[in-house]
């Protein structure tokens, strides 16, 4: 493939058959900003050969103009905004406006942005029965998955998708009853009762107040929480074409109910080798147990024949550091400062794992770093989460970008169902054999 030049209708890559000496132009299309990309729609067409690229290492899914990284410079925007202004300076229904909706809202549409949030935050009463069929120790991303798809079941026949309003209802009916959902998850498995939300309540504030409050006595949120958990849900609000986003484009490219397009994005973020990290890490960290035995636990990381791998670190683009990890590593301090937690064994074993790591020719080779998922459990744990609903609180945030995913994928006049191809490797063609002629 030679590098591109000018063509009539503008820049073009030469792919060179050179069995044949065929030439293909294949058409560049250009970013606002990041990597152009090789427009390979007409390839099959052209080659009869297809792509190749299983885990989508170079290839673009979608256009889109929600997020931007650049994974060797460690940058995060959404909308062109950096991650770490919204984190310092926005809060999380400014960002679910602006990845949306495209803006950062006016006051006024900021009021009536929440309002509308705030009054979708109940579920409907019959909602209630799905939880009691689990066990109590079932674990919250199965309620999720579960509890999420069946929303479909209450807003079917009124969701037409192409319908603007459909989708904006769809959309702010996820963003609110998320949490809900996750809330209940929690008290079921605590055997506590469900804890209605309150419209005289900001989002993480709701979120806490259903978490831990109880009929039995006045709770009041702690607004340094509050706002510590509104930062951590803004940090996890949208990533790009991940492996959960993607899932809930590929799912809704087929026209499906999005409620069940977004409980198929909660299943896949579920895996530990995404969301389900987080949960992962403080596992890893209580195995890890003291600081005398990171060395043997690297050792293991860098053995092939170990299935272990050092979870929170490492990431699909980012090559340098993920900024959402250096946010959260400063979020631990404050939030610990102010429950008066005055040492964390995890915190310090979690800063001295990652200062080791970072000074092994292994991580730095293969550019492995602390992501997102590092610091954000000894956030949550600090705050009286429980581990099992680490990822559930990924979820959380990461509902405003795939809402918004699916959204823009639904209003893109070039929007086709996802249907990849493969390289087969298997039998060319047999023919049947009947039963008593087998072997
Ligand atoms: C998230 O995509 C997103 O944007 C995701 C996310 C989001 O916001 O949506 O950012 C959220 O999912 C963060 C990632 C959370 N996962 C973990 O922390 C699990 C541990 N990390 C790895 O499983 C891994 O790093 C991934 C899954 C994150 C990335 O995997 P890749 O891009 O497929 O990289 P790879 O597995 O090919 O690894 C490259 C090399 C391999 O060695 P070689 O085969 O080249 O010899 O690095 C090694 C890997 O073995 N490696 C690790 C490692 N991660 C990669 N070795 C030890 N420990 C690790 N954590």
């Amino acid at each position: 493939m030679t590098a591109t030049h000018s063509s009539a209708n503008g820049p073009v890559f030469t792919l060179l058959d050179k069995e044949s000496g065929h030439e293909f132009e294949l058409p560049l299309m250009h970013a606002s900003i990041g990597p152009d990309v090789i427009d390979m729609r007409r390839l099959y067409a052209e080659t009869g050969c297809f792509t190749y690229d299983p885990g989508y290492t170079s290839t673009g899914s979608c256009q889109s103009r929600l997020t931007y990284i650049d994974g060797e410079a460690g940058i995060l925007r959404h909308r062109g905004y950096p991650i770490e202004e919204l984190a310092a300076d926005s809060d999380f229904m400014d960002v679910c406006h602006l990845l949306l909706y495209g803006e950062l809202p006016t006051a006024a549409e900021k009021q009536a942005f929440e309002d509308d949030i705030t009054h979708h935050t109940m579920l409907h009463e019959q909602f209630y029965y799905f939880f009691r069929g689990f066990r109590r120790d079932s674990h919250p991303m199965a309620i999720m998955c579960a509890a999420v798809g069946a929303l479909s079941a209450f807003y079917h026949d009124t969701t037409d998708i192409h319908s603007p309003e459909h989708r904006r209802i769809a959309a702010h009916r996820l963003i609110a009853k998320v949490p809900t959902i996750a809330a209940v998850a929690y008290k079921y498995s605590m055997g506590q009762p469900f804890v209605y939300p309150r419209n005289d309540l900001g989002y993480a504030a709701n979120f806490l107040y259903m978490m831990y409050s109880n009929p039995c006595e006045d709770y009041v949120v702690n607004p340094v929480l509050a706002r510590a958990l509104d930062r951590i849900l803004i940090l996890h609000a949208d990533h790009e074409q991940n492996a959960s986003t993607s899932t809930v484009r590929l799912a809704g490219s087929s026209g499906a109910n999005p409620y069940a397009c977004i409980a198929a994005g909660i299943a896949s973020l579920w895996g530990p080798a995404h969301g389900g990290a987080n949960e992962a890490v403080l596992k890893m960290l209580g195995e890890i147990g003291n600081r005398d035995r990171i060395p043997e636990f690297l050792d293991r990381a860098k053995d092939k024949d170990d299935p272990f791998r050092l979870m929170g670190f490492g990431h699909r683009v980012y090559r340098n550091h993920d900024p959402r990890a250096r946010i959260l590593r400063e979020s631990c301090h404050e939030v610990l400062e102010e429950l008066g937690v005055k040492d964390e064994p995890l915190l310090d074993l979690a800063m001295e794992l990652e200062r080791i790591a970072l000074e092994d020719d292994y991580f730095i080779d293969k550019k492995l770093f602390p992501n997102v998922d590092f610091y954000s459990g000894i956030i949550y744990r600090a705050m009286g989460i429980p581990v099992a609903m680490f990822t559930a609180m990924f979820a959380l945030g990461r509902t405003a970008g795939w809402v918004a995913q699916w959204k823009e994928m639904i209003e893109d006049p070039a929007m086709k169902i996802g249907r990849p191809r493969q390289l087969y490797l298997g039998e060319v063609e047999r023919h049947f054999v009947p039963l008593e002629e087998r072997g």
